[in-house]
């Protein structure tokens, strides 16, 4: 079993992705993103997943891409926004955190992630008025990324590089 190195967890807009690409060429390792993951499993952009088979379902293909991920991915991974909220995957976080492996809650305020978000089709549960539904996940997921997270990093009013550099230096 290869553990990664650091696993991101946050909200989407916290630039997670953003921050695995660059943490990775630091750490002179991969990334890998679950969200990525599951659309080469499905075939298929997450809009889609959501709109033909339902959110269970996209939730069903999310677990065990972290699953797998956790298991075989020896550098850096970034989970899709809403993964942590599945018990399977927070114990699973839990139990590689006590292991001794790395787990970075990106925090993010609204006004740093919305531009990143982008209000467009990406994400289908942001649609409708985008800021209240992120302001009413980060709410409601606050206290799970702060449960499995073993570092917090404060990302407002600094790029995705500074992130990296700063993650980089702690682990
Ligand atoms: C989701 C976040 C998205 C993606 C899906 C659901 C969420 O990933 O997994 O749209 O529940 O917050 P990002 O956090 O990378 O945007």
């Amino acid at each position: 079993m290869t553990a990664p190195r650091v696993v991101l967890v946050g909200p989407p807009g916290s630039g997670k992705s953003t921050v695995a690409r660059t943490l990775a060429r630091l750490l002179r390792t991969d990334a890998r993103d679950t969200d990525a993951d599951v659309e080469r499993t499905a075939g298929k952009p997450i809009s889609e997943i959501f709109v033909d088979d339902g959110e269970p379902h996209f939730r069903m293909l999310e677990r065990e891409a972290v699953a797998a991920a956790l298991a075989t991915h020896p550098g850096v991974l970034a989970l899709g926004g809403g993964a942590v909220l599945d018990p399977t995957t927070e114990a699973a976080l839990a139990q590689y955190g006590e292991a001794g492996g790395v787990v970075v809650f990106l925090d993010v305020s609204l006004a740093h992630a919305a531009p990143r978000v982008g209000f467009n089709q990406s994400r289908p549960l942001l649609l409708g008025n985008p800021r209240a539904q992120w302001q009413g996940l980060m709410e409601r997921r606050r206290p799970v990324y702060e449960r499995v997270a073993t570092h917090v990093v404060q990302t407002d009013g600094r790029t995705p590089a500074q992130v990296a550099h700063q993650i980089a230096a702690a682990v």
